[in-house]
């Protein structure tokens, strides 16, 4: 039987070469990126994050990890218990929780961040949005890194294939451009209030709009 996505994904975080095979092609997963300091267009997001900031799908924990090291209130979930762990293990907080379990403070974060493509999780970007709106405050800000394609906008599953031959189940996944995302974002109750571009990465900044 071919092993859950999760295993395979562990196995990467643990140091074996890994690529997600989907819509985008054969991808090699960024674990080295991830698990390094943040980088330019990181800073660029952690400066924007409005406390208190939880960071959905938060992987090894580089982003939670430099915002608690400002001193910032932040809380990395994730469903693998191994990135919990390797956050953790740099002094940041983290839960093992997935997204559309119950999170502590649901409707009090002042940021959600969905970066490195995050917004894929699940499969259903436009459900995650609605999920994100509940757990930000009435006012609060999500930050989301869309896909490197402006045009993107699918939702392909994903399969993980290791170097030693392991493939994964297919698990749910979207690519949502920045294009896709304009137009989702005002349906899941935020406008877009920024949008940046640098090193072939895109953030959009939306806030959350008072339901009326
Ligand atoms: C592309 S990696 C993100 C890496 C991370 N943002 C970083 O900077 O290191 C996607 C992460 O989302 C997590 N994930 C997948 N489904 C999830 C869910 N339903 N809830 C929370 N985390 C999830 C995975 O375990 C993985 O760590």
């Amino acid at each position: 039987m071919r092993p859950h996505p999760l295993a395979v994904y562990e196995s990467a975080l643990d140091g074996a070469a890994v690529v997600a095979v989907g819509s985008a092609g054969a991808v090699a997963l960024a674990v080295a990126r991830w698990s390094d300091e943040p980088d330019d267009v990181d800073h660029l997001m952690l400066a924007r994050c409005e406390a208190p900031v939880l960071d959905v799908g938060c992987g090894p924990g580089r982003l939670v990890g430099a915002l608690n090291a400002r001193g910032v209130p932040a809380l990395g979930i994730d469903v693998s218990p191994r990135a919990v762990e390797q956050t953790r293990r740099r002094g940041a907080m983290a839960l093992r929780r997935a997204v559309e379990q119950p999170v502590p403070a649901e409707g009090r974060w002042g940021t959600v961040l969905l970066a490195d493509g995050n917004i894929g999780i699940g499969g259903d970007p436009a459900a995650l949005l609605r999920r994100c709106r509940l757990l930000v405050g009435p006012r609060g800000l999500v930050l989301v890194e869309t896909d490197a394609d402006p045009d993107a906008d699918d939702t392909e599953p994903l399969t993980l294939r290791s170097a030693d031959g392991h493939v994964s189940r297919p698990m749910p996944w979207a690519r949502v451009g920045a294009r896709a995302m304009a137009v989702l974002a005002p349906t899941c109750g935020f406008i877009v209030l920024e949008q940046w571009q640098l090193k072939a990465r895109t953030v959009m900044a939306l806030r959350a709009v008072e339901r009326s």
